[in-house]
């Protein structure tokens, strides 16, 4: 680690304005906690922050819709968060959030510094307000279209569509996302963080001092600072937030991406009175896990304001991810396009794991990734189970089998014996170099290569064939698996930290430092293990086949709710409806047609006579249900035959957006053979 005796790992603060999805964990949280706890484990000086973000537009506007208030938002959602991160197993030092009094003060304390010392600048322009909420439109308060792209619904802040960063008036076609309406320009007063004063400053830090950093973040850097850099307001005419700590100011808060990132301090903070250690020490190296979308915000604007300040260190590194997918469409929380952790936790219990690992092994470290149940499937059956467990499993059982759980002593090592010995430290020697250049999806490769090596040693070993003929040759095998087994227990444990736990139960070991690894004789001769339990279970086709059942309802659930009605067709004259001979029936007979899958021939009463009608319903009711019911019935349309039944009619069916029938039936039963007009 160099210059440095410690490492602050911050994890980007999650709004709470709804649950955590994979996209989260795949872009931030999985990663960073992989890093800590392998920093754990060589003994090094670490925390790990996290926090809810709780202020921001998003969190009003949901209140507003719910009709709760902000503080009501965020007490629900922190809670979901905190809990699912648990027990998702990801081990902060601290998870605090940005309402609490001790951020509240130390968000203060900062903007008063950089105001007391004439950091920032005052300045009064004209901004949109909207004249029937009385409100200035802030960030999310305000839609038009993007000036870069086009995109129609940019929000005052962001276009979500292109990326770029926007204030209100860049809009075109600006409206109010409260009413709807037009919104007018008012002068309003607003404190400025002036960007452009560090731009020869980042130039250096960044674009020259720290050419190591992830490409696709000095990049998106790169070309920030060559766009040029404005002052950013960092104030907003907003009730929800951190108030501005200025005499006289009313009815203003803190811009949320200036007080969010103090939160990293906020929470140090509260974990540890030695919070300025971490903060201040040069010795002290800080690293910020967040995704793209943070970038700008982490590389850019917070280093200028700790810049500003003067007395914080800045970010060593920003090793920021890109976008994490699912099956082939971005992940949304607005068309509930996600996988919850909440209720990932709920449905795979005891599979924590599993997903970290998936969301490691398919991590958008370079490029947007994709997340498919298959692949979740396939990682899951072909890699955990039928490669780590399976290896593990043998290695345990023939042990129990041949020793009763007693470690074997190993005669004469053979040269093949020897290398898959050797090889531990090797893959040590990749993992350590994968991960401290934050390629944590390499580094998960290289730490399974570990439990293939061993699998390959036993399946070119073959102990239950050797057993026949040279028992003491297999003393040497069984004893070479299981001082691998234990090297597992350590090279795994940042990854698979629950199943390095249970792994470590059946060796009856407890947990070992990094330092260890590569150690060929952790498991002492005469040792006791334990009987050996599966260390991951197959996942069945049926249990995927449930989760894409669930999407496919998301995805009609969201296209019921953006579908358009069709348009009116053309007036036509009364005497044209008056055609339609519409008669209120019972259906008194029903039955499914015979090597079809959508009808029914019906037997209806008119009040006129008994009649055979066939209907393409059969998806949408069963036979039974539609006895004794009353439906409305065109009774003068041409008989028509249909799979060799004649249809005399057609009952008639209100079709969903979405395609499905349901039948249109008299409010209030009447008698047979009314009419419907
Ligand atoms: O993008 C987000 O979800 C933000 N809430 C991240 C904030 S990170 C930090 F600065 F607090
Ligand atoms: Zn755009």
């Amino acid at each position: 680690m160099s210059k440095f005796k410690r490492t602050l790992i911050t994890t980007a603060l999650p709004y709470a304005n709804g649950p955590i999805h994979i996209g989260h964990l795949a872009g931030v949280y999985v990663p960073a906690d992989i890093y800590a706890r392998y920093l754990r484990l060589k003994k090094e000086d670490v925390i790990m922050i996290g926090g809810s973000d709780e202020h921001g537009v998003p969190i009003t506007i949901k209140a507003k819709n719910e009709g709760v208030t902000p503080q009501d938002i965020v007490d629900r959602y922190h809670e979901i968060i905190k809990e699912s991160f648990q027990k998702l197993g990801i081990s902060f030092d601290v998870y605090s959030r940005t309402s609490s009094e001790i951020h509240h003060e130390t968000a203060s304390e900062f903007f008063r510094k950089l105001y007391e010392t004439g950091k920032l600048i005052e300045k009064t322009s004209e901004q949109y307000f909207d004249e029937e909420n009385k409100q200035f439109l802030a960030d999310r308060y305000i839609i038009g279209t993007c000036p870069k792209c086009g995109f129609e619904k940019a929000y005052g802040d962001q276009c979500e569509s292109c990326g770029t960063s926007l204030s209100p008036t860049e809009l075109i076609n600006p409206t109010s996302t409260l009413s709807g309406n037009q919104p007018v320009l008012k002068e309003t007063k607003h404190w400025y963080l002036p960007l452009d004063q560090y731009e020869p400053w980042l130039r250096e830090w960044i674009l020259e001092g720290h050419k190591e950093w992830k490409p696709n973040v000095y990049g998106q850097v790169k070309s920030w600072i060559d766009g040029g850099l404005q002052p950013r307001a960092v104030t907003r005419d907003l009730e929800w937030g951190v108030p501005v700590p200025v005499e006289g100011v009313e009815g203003k808060v803190l811009y949320v991406w200036f007080d969010a990132p103090i939160g990293y301090i906020s929470a140090t903070k509260e974990l540890t009175p030695e919070w300025e250690t971490y903060w201040k020490d040069p010795e002290t190296r800080m690293l910020h896990f967040i995704g793209k979308d943070n970038i700008v915000f982490h590389c850019i604007i917070f280093p200028a304001m700790l810049k500003a300040e003067g007395t914080f260190n800045l970010p060593e590194n920003v090793p920021a991810n890109e976008f994490l997918n699912l099956e082939n469409d971005k992940i949304s929380t607005s068309r509930n396009w996600a996988v919850w952790l909440h209720e990932y936790l709920e449905e795979f219990p005891g599979k924590e794991d599993v997903l970290k690992y998936v969301l490691t092994a398919n991590a958008p470290e370079t490029k947007d990734n994709d997340f498919t149940w298959k692949d979740f499937q396939a990682r899951n059956n072909n890699e955990l189970v039928a490669v780590l467990g399976n290896f593990v499993n043998r290695a345990l059982v023939l042990t129990q089998k041949y020793y009763d759980g007693v470690i074997p002593a190993a005669g004469e090592l053979s040269d093949f014996d020897k290398e898959t010995l050797a090889s531990i430290s090797t893959i040590k020697a990749d993992v350590e170099k994968s991960l401290d250049n934050f390629r944590i999806r390499e580094a998960l490769k290289n730490a399974m290569d570990l439990a293939r090596l061993g699998n390959k040693y036993l399946a070119d070993e073959e102990p239950w064939k050797v057993i026949k003929t040279d028992p003491e040759r297999v003393k040497t095998i069984l004893n070479v698996c299981l001082q691998v087994t234990a090297n597992l227990t350590i090279c795994l444990e940042p990854f698979l930290p629950f199943s390095m736990d249970k792994l470590r139960g059946f060796l009856n070991l407890e947990k070992m430092d990094w330092e260890k690894l590569g150690d060929t004789a952790l498991l002492p001769v005469g040792h006791q293990v334990n009987k050996p339990e599966l260390l991951f279970e197959k996942i069945e086709d049926s249990v995927i086949e449930t989760q894409l059942q669930k999407l496919e309802n998301t995805k009609k659930a969201n296209e019921m709710a953006t579908a358009k009605a069709a348009p009116a067709k053309e007036n036509i004259e009364f005497d044209d409806f008056a055609k339609m001979d519409v008669r209120a029936g019972t259906v008194i007979e029903c039955e499914k047609v015979a090597k079809t899958k959508k009808l029914l021939k019906l037997t209806i009463d008119t009040g006129i006579d008994k009649r055979t009608v066939v209907s393409g319903i059969a998806e949408y009711y069963q036979p039974e249900e539609l006895i004794g019911k009353q439906v409305s019935i065109l009774v003068n349309l041409a008989p028509k035959s249909l799979k060799g039944i004649e249809s005399q009619g057609m009952i008639l069916c209100a079709e969903n957006a979405d395609g499905t029938l349901s039948i249109v039936s008299p409010d209030k039963k009447v008698k047979n053979g009314s009419e419907i007009r």
